[in-house]
């Protein structure tokens, strides 16, 4: 019986990949870009459009900073979910951690996890400066051996990953035992460039995020979807909530 539902799911995903696709999508320019981020709520924000300014100032390193509709994005999905505990992985100078922090229920906290004591000294000024400094605890090292030891227990709504491409995979295996059912997991930059589907032989993060939105799409743990938000954001939802066991 399994073998017999395996085959029809395979046939569907060959069915599917084998049509041709209509395009449903719009190619932006830079007008409709500029149009997208006036159409939001809060698209004059002193405090974010200031961090945006200081964020450039620093140079090339800042085109790691997200995107505006991306944080606006962001804020809408923790406090969608009512999340009151969150963790992400790459802060840099803390606009992304704004924005979930933002979007916390009352006496909620992210854990904001970066190895950069620079560019966290940016991030804790604005955290201030927004008035949620008192949401976000900053843990400085390296992601990985910070997740392995958080406390005993401690679980999750949502995360954020955006940290070292290569190290994705292991960032989520360790963050979704803890996270709840129903929970959030979004990773950025999974559309790396427009870069994927030709060949990555030089470019092991590209590699990782091509191996990671594989995993993902057939991971029985979560449903997931990759949206075409600035650089990609892979959005997954924990399965197994209490009554939907095969959700
Ligand atoms: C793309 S930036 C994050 C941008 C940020 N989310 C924002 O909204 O501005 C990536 C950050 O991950 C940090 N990082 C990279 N590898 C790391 C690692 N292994 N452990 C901890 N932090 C790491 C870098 O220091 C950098 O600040």
């Amino acid at each position: 019986m399994k073998a017999i539902h395996r085959v029809r799911r395979q046939t569907g995903i060959e069915w599917h990949l084998g049509i041709e696709m209509k395009a449903k999508y719009i190619a932006l320019t830079d007008a409709l870009y500029r149009y997208l981020c006036e159409c939001r709520t809060g698209a004059l924000d002193p405090v974010l459009d200031s961090l945006r300014e200081e964020t450039e100032a620093l140079g090339d390193v800042s085109r790691m900073q997200i995107s505006r509709e991306q944080g606006s994005f962001l804020t809408i999905l923790s406090a969608a979910i009512c999340a009151r505990s969150a963790v992400e992985i790459g802060t840099f100078t803390g606009y992304s951690a704004i924005c979930i922090a933002r979007g916390l229920a009352p006496g909620g906290r992210l854990i904001a996890v970066d190895r950069s004591q620079e560019w966290t000294a940016v991030a804790k000024r604005y955290w201030t400066r927004a008035g949620i400094d008192n949401r976000i605890e900053l843990r400085l090292g390296d992601a990985i051996p910070i997740l392995r030891n958080l406390e005993p227990g401690l679980t999750f709504d949502f995360a954020f990953i955006d940290g070292d491409k290569t190290e994705y995979d292991a960032y989520y295996e360790l963050i979704l035992p803890r996270l709840r059912p129903n929970g959030l997991v979004a990773f950025d930059n999974m559309l790396w460039g427009g870069k994927l589907g030709a060949p990555l032989r030089d470019d092991p993060s590209g590699r990782a995020i091509d191996a990671m939105n594989r995993k993902l799409a057939s991971d029985s743990r979560v449903e997931t979807v990759l949206l075409p938000v600035a650089d990609g954001i892979q959005l997954c939802r924990k399965r197994g909530a209490v009554g939907q066991a095969e959700w």
